[in-house]
Formats: structure tokens, C-alpha cells, sequence
């Protein structure tokens, strides 16, 4: 089967499935799409699919030239017929792995997916999985069906586990020139994805196993989630002691080595970094192990959103107002800055604190038209304009897009800048 793998790649005829198109899987067919690879995109939301048939993209990093170029040119199709699965050689797992509310991994995605993949399962099939999840997972759900079936893994059908790093919004590292790491079942899985993979990509690094490179993913966004903390945990400090946060990392970040600046900021969001730790942890609790560094760093970044309310508080109680009736502009509900995704947004939460306590609340947002929480969808207001109109009683900064022009809120009665965007000369500032 190598041998016949080997020979698609190298005259391009090698076919790619990707299972779940969304903020990782489209990039990740696109990517192939682009050097001339059949690629069959595999989702169960039918709207989707359509959206995308006809060459709309709804990822920002897409734009839709991109994908319709693909699309004419029949490198792309995206479809809710799993039985295609037979005719793709690499199959890719690009489904969620969120957290249940107990934070409990849920991996009902992947086992779906996979249930889905081992129906068609076949000779010659790569299946690769790149959602995040615990260490081990690969081996518990992928390996012992497959073996149950007859198949010898590394001869018949080749598995292995690359973590997708990809940074939504990031035009300077893309899935293309950003380093995949791979992780093979055994030696010839791992070339064999690595020979795959170097079509589209420019560097694929290989590791010892499945459980390694589910590792390398964990520790990577488990060092963001714990660098975020302790620079949170700075940053209440800095408040405590009259001293600017921001000033310190700026200065302790020109030292050449041995310091990465991180910053503060409301709390943390998006699909990764709030959420993959607890895979880990989950996975040490299971081994009587409690992985401390996540749990505390879980708690002080969960605090944020809170603790940036009572700044809100104090500012406003410093012009003789409350809360209560009070008009709040929120300033960015995605979770980070020049994208539209709001998953775990600590816009969301700093936005219920303001309705739990009897605010008005209207946001603003160059990404994003309307969102709900709980049974209230708001819509964004039209910035600057209804700046005068509404007759704000604060604004908070809470994502810090590039394309928005700060200095339109000068005239506030008071601004809560949790991002360090609003220059020196502002008066009615209070900074994080
Ligand atoms: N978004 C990121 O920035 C990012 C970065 C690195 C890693 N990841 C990881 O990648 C994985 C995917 O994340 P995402 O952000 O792309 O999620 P997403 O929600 O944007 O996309 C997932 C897609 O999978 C589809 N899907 C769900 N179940 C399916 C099934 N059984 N078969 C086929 N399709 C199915 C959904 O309809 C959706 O289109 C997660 O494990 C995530 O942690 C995400």
C-alpha cells in the first residue's frame, strides 16, 4: 500500500477527505486544493456544504476568490455523503471537541466521525486525526477498531495524530508555513503523513507517536493559558501597587532573552486555549494527578471578566453613577482581535454581568452583526454615529480590533480599556 500511496503523491493523484469544515478543517482543503489535489470535504450540515458548493466562504481566512477558484477548477467539493469516504486515500478529523459543562472532554464528535469513517474503511485509507484532545485518545478510539477489522496499521491503513496549530485572523503564519508536527501509530504511518502533508505544507516535524503529538498541542495551549494567568495575576498586582501593567511588560519584553511577553486582558476565549488544559487535566484526574498549573491559571483567567466589572464599577461610581440604567457601549464581542468568531467570548460574560445589574447594554463590533445571550440578540450600533445619539454613560474595550478608531469614544464620560488601545492623552481612562 506505500508503495502505491507513494506513487499518488508524486504524481499528484493521491485524494484528501476532510471530515468537519469549519475554522480548521476549510483552511486545512483549501491548502490542498491550491496545489492541484482533489480534496472532498465531508460535513453534516447540509447549509454548509451548499455555502460552500457555490464558492462562498464563511471563514475569514477564506476569502471567497480563493475558494471559488478551487471550486471551478473541481479541486473542492464539500459534501454530507460519508459513503465518498471510499474514494479518498487521507482522511482528515477536523470535528469540535468542546468541553461538557462538568468540563469533561466531549468527544462525541470524534467518535461520530470515526463511526462514520469505519464504515467505508478500506485498504490503502490514511486517517489522520487533528482535533485536540487528551493524550491517548488516537490509540482508545481509533486503533483497536481498525485492528478489530482485519487491518495491519503501518501496511494496510496507515493512523496518526498532527495537532492543527492553525491562528485564525494570522496572515503571517498560515497552515502553509507554519511547522506541522505528526505523529505516526508506527514508522511508516508517520512518512507516509509526512510525505502527504509536504504537499501543502512547508515543514512537517515527526514525533514517536499519536500520544506525543496529542502532548505537544496541550503543552503549547496549556503555556498560553498559564502565561495568561500569571501576567492577569500581574496585572491585579500592578492595580494594587499604582503601577501600569502595560508599561512593565513593554519594558521587561525589551530584554533579548529569557522573557515572551504576554498581556492581561478581560478573560480568554475562542475554541483552544479556555478549553484544551482541561483535556488535560481531565485525562491526570483519571490518574490521580491534579495538574495545578492549569487549574489555577483556569481559575484567575475565569475571574477576569469579573474583576474588569469591578473596575467598570468603581469608574462609574467615581462619576456618581451605577450600573443600574446605565447606557454601557461594549466595544468587541469576538474573542480576540480582527476575527468574527465569539465562542467563549469574555465579551459574553462581561455582557451578562451588565444585564445580571440592571445595564443598557448596545456593542459594537467591525466583525460582527448581531449575537444573542441568553434570550436577548443584540445588534450592533452604528459606530461612530450613534455615539451622540444614545448618550453613553461608559464604553469597554474589550477586544482590541485593529480598524477602529478609539479616538471617536474621546468624549466619554469614562472608558474601561482592558487592551491598552486608548493613547496617554484620553482623560476619563481606567486601564486594566
Ligand atoms: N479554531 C481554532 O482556532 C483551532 C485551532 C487549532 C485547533 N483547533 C481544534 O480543531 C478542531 C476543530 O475546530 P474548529 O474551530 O474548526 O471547529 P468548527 O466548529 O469551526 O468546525 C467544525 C465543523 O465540524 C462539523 N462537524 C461536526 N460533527 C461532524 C461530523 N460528525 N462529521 C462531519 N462534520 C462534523 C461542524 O458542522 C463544523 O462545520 C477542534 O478540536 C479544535 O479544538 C481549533
Amino acid at each position: 500500500m506505500i508503495e502505491s500511496l507513494k506513487r499518488k503523491i508524486s504524481d499528484r493523484s493521491i485524494k484528501i477527505g476532510v471530515i468537519g469544515l469549519g475554522y480548521v478543517g476549510l483552511p486545512f482543503a483549501v491548502s490542498f486544493a491550491e496545489q492541484g489535489v482533489e480534496v472532498i470535504g465531508f460535513d453534516i450540515i447540509e447549509e454548509k456544504v451548499n455555502i460552500l458548493n457555490n464558492g462562498e466562504s464563511y471563514i475569514p481566512d477564506i476569502p471567497n476568490e480563493k475558494l471559488k477558484k478551487v471550486v471551478d477548477d473541481k479541486y473542492f467539493i464539500a459534501t454530507t455523503d460519508f459513503s465518498k469516504i471510499d474514494e479518498v486515500d487521507l482522511i482528515s478529523i477536523c470535528v469540535p471537541t468542546p468541553l461538557r459543562k462538568t468540563k469533561d472532554p466531549d468527544i462525541s464528535f470524534i467518535i461520530a466521525a470515526r463511526d462514520e469513517i469505519f464504515k467505508y474503511i478500506r485498504k490503502g485509507h490514511v486517517i489522520v486525526l487533528e482535533s485536540t484532545t487528551y493524550p491517548g485518545t488516537t490509540e482508545e478510539l481509533l486503533i483497536p477498531e481498525i485492528k478489530n477489522k482485519g487491518f495491519e496499521i503501518g501496511n494496510d491503513v496507515f493512523v496518526a495524530f498532527s495537532p492543527e496549530r492553525i491562528d485564525p485572523g494570522n496572515e503571517k503564519y498560515t497552515i502553509v508555513n507554519t511547522p506541522k508536527v505528526v505523529g505516526g501509530y508506527s514508522e511508516n504511518c508517520s512518512i507516509i503523513v509526512k510525505e502527504i502533508y509536504s504537499i501543502a505544507m512547508n515543514t512537517v516535524v515527526i514525533v514517536g507517536s499519536p500520544a506525543t503529538a496529542e502532548m505537544v498541542k496541550l503543552l503549547e495551549n496549556t503555556y498560553r493559558a498559564v502565561n495568561i494567568g500569571l501576567v492577569n495575576e500581574i496585572a491585579i498586582i500592578c492595580q494594587k501597587l499604582g503601577i501600569n501593567t502595560w508599561e512593565v511588560i513593554e519594558a521587561a519584553a525589551t530584554k533579548p532573552y529569557g522573557f515572551m511577553p504576554f498581556f492581561p486582558g478581560p478573560g480568554l476565549g475562542g475554541h483552544c486555549i479556555p478549553i484544551d488544559p482541561h483535556y488535560l487535566s481531565w485525562k491526570m484526574r483519571t490518574l490521580n494527578y491534579d495538574a495545578k498549573f492549569i487549574e489555577l491559571a483556569s481559575q484567575i483567567n475565569g475571574e477576569m471578566p469579573e474583576y474588569c466589572f469591578r473596575l467598570l464599577i468603581k469608574g462609574l461610581n467615581g462619576i456618581s453613577k451605577s450600573v443600574n440604567k446605565s447606557k454601557i457601549l461594549v466595544m468587541g464581542v469576538a474573542y480576540k482581535k480582527n476575527i468574527d468568531d465569539i465562542r467563549e467570548s469574555p465579551s459574553l460574560d462581561f455582557i451578562k454581568l451588565l444585564e445580571d445589574y440592571g445595564a443598557e447594554v448596545y456593542f459594537y463590533d467591525p466583525y460582527v452583526k448581531t449575537f444573542n445571550v441568553g434570550k436577548c440578540e443584540y445588534t450592533r450600533i452604528s459606530f461612530p454615529d450613534d455615539i451622540e445619539k444614545v448618550g453613553f454613560d461608559a464604553a469597554v474595550i474589550i477586544t482590541a480590533h485593529s480598524d477602529v478608531d478609539y479616538s471617536k469614544l474621546m468624549n466619554l464620560q469614562l472608558i474601561l480599556d482592558t487592551r491598552n488601545v486608548i493613547k496617554d492623552d484620553f482623560k476619563n481612562v481606567v486601564r486594566l
